[in-house]
């Protein structure tokens, strides 16, 4: 009897060629998967094409909910953005799959999965580490990368000699992923980490040259650090990241151009549209800088790194994301409220925010009147601030530093009555302004 494998299936030439080429030179029989996470596949037209090319069975599943939930959330409420730019929304979806992956070899008693990465980038690590945690018994083949190795012009004349169906469009000057969270665009002329994006790399979002002049303003609810609603309308998750998609796009939000340092090892420079995303996390942001003490929004920012880094490494199904996902969610108790945010020529600016948990009081803060802030207590605090600086300069001596005086021509000697009010001693006027404390004796 011939092994199954379970192949994450596209549509594209790459995986179409590999469902023929893993059936005639493997031998295996092929059951076709194919995941939506918001890229709109034409699912009917893709599950056809998988069992023309001679899968023996092909799932098709829309997954869109799950994933913002189950990935983009939690990923939100980390504030994950691999080196402080990319929402990862890439690196979100590719769990999810091979998630789908397994089970789907579970139901079919599978042995094999298979994917469509090549051997070059992290979405291989990604797959592959999350199928080891969640069916250790499965074995992977990465067609492209383990054995098919064929040029795009090989593929298509295998797919013309075999009769399979595929749509030879014109080849894409750029490799694309996409889904809800994101769309991320590599390769071709983007190479040329100099170059300005061409506008054809970008398809969501507008230029801001094309952006219109009016600004938009939107105010975002979240209720315990998650979206729940726009503009005071409750919606749906999946609604709402498909509005700001689309609002943010016009506004030409969420472009992101960077050079990212791949799991493998390499540089490569990246381009992304990820408008909700990014509106997502700057309104995020700001509700956490409302709510959260300082001790925890200062904490958060390492956990929020170290969340980034384990979703790009494709580290998703690990303990160590379940440790961090436990301590991210105690974070988000307070994170409750609304926040306006000005979407105008590619900038999503926060205008405003509230929460019922806010910590900001202005009667704290206010220079005005109706003051409750203890000035005098400023002064015992700084006192203890600075006890054992100044025990250190004491004992060991005053701090290293250069000196900032020590060419005379900065040098002013004012004699008395130079000033209206009439100063007795001579003062010294700062070389570099604002540098020199008033309190140089201490
Ligand atoms: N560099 C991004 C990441 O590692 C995007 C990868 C996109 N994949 C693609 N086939 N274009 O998450």
């Amino acid at each position: 009897m011939a092994n199954k494998i379970v192949l994450a299936y596209s549509g594209g030439l790459d995986t179409t060629v590999a469902v023929r080429w893993l059936t005639q030179t493997r031998g295996f029989e092929v059951i076709a998967l194919t995941v939506d996470l918001g890229s709109q596949p034409k699912l009917d037209a893709i599950r056809e094409r998988a069992l023309a090319a001679g899968a023996v069975r092909a799932y098709v599943l829309d997954a869109r909910k799950p994933f913002v939930e189950r990935f983009c959330w939690p990923a939100l409420k980390a504030g994950a953005l691999y080196q402080g730019q990319y929402p990862l929304a890439t690196a979100l979806g590719r769990p999810l799959i091979a998630q789908i992956l397994v089970e789907v070899a579970a139901r079919e008693g599978a042995t094999w999965v298979g994917h469509g990465s090549t051997g070059k980038g992290n979405d291989q690590v990604r797959f592959e580490v999350a199928v080891a945690a969640l069916g250790p018994q499965l074995k992977v083949l990465a067609p492209l990368r383990d054995g098919m190795a064929m040029t795009r012009e090989q593929e298509i004349a295998y797919a013309h000699a075999h009769h399979l169906p595929i749509e030879v469009k014109p080849e894409s000057p750029y490799s694309v992923d996409e889904n809800l969270w994101g769309r991320s665009i590599e390769a071709g002329a983007l190479e040329d980490a100099l170059l300005k994006p061409p506008e054809d790399a970008f398809v969501w979002t507008s230029s801001v040259d094309n952006a219109p002049a009016t600004a938009s303003v939107v105010e975002l609810s979240f209720e315990a650090g998650v979206p729940t609603g726009m503009d005071g309308v409750e919606l749906a998750p999946l609604a709402l990241v498909e509005e700001l998609n689309r609002l943010g796009g016009l506004h030409g939000v969420g472009r992101i151009d960077m050079i990212e340092d791949r799991f493998v090892g390499i540089k490569s420079r990246e381009i992304y549209e990820a408008p909700a995303a990014v509106i997502l996390h700057a309104a995020h942001r700001a509700l956490e800088e409302l709510v959260l003490d300082a001790e925890a929004a200062r904490f958060k920012t390492s956990v929020a790194a170290e969340y980034a880094r384990l979703v790009y490494q494709g580290k998703w199904f690990t303990s160590h994301r379940r440790d961090l996902d436990a301590y991210v969610e105690s974070t988000q108790r307070a994170a409750t409220g609304q926040v306006r945010l000005k979407l105008h020529k590619g900038s999503a600016q926060v205008i405003g925010r509230s929460s019922p948990y806010s910590l900001y009081r202005p009667q704290l803060a206010t220079y005005s009147a109706g003051d409750e802030f203890d000035h005098q207590a400023a002064v015992g605090f700084i006192k203890l601030v600075g006890l054992p600086v100044r025990t250190q300069a004491q004992v060991q001596g005053a701090a290293a530093t250069e000196p900032l005086l020590e060419d005379d021509r900065h040098v002013v000697e004012v004699g008395p009555g130079a000033f209206e009010g009439g100063l007795a001693e001579p003062v010294l006027a700062p070389a570099v302004p604002g540098v020199v404390d008033t309190d140089l004796r201490r």
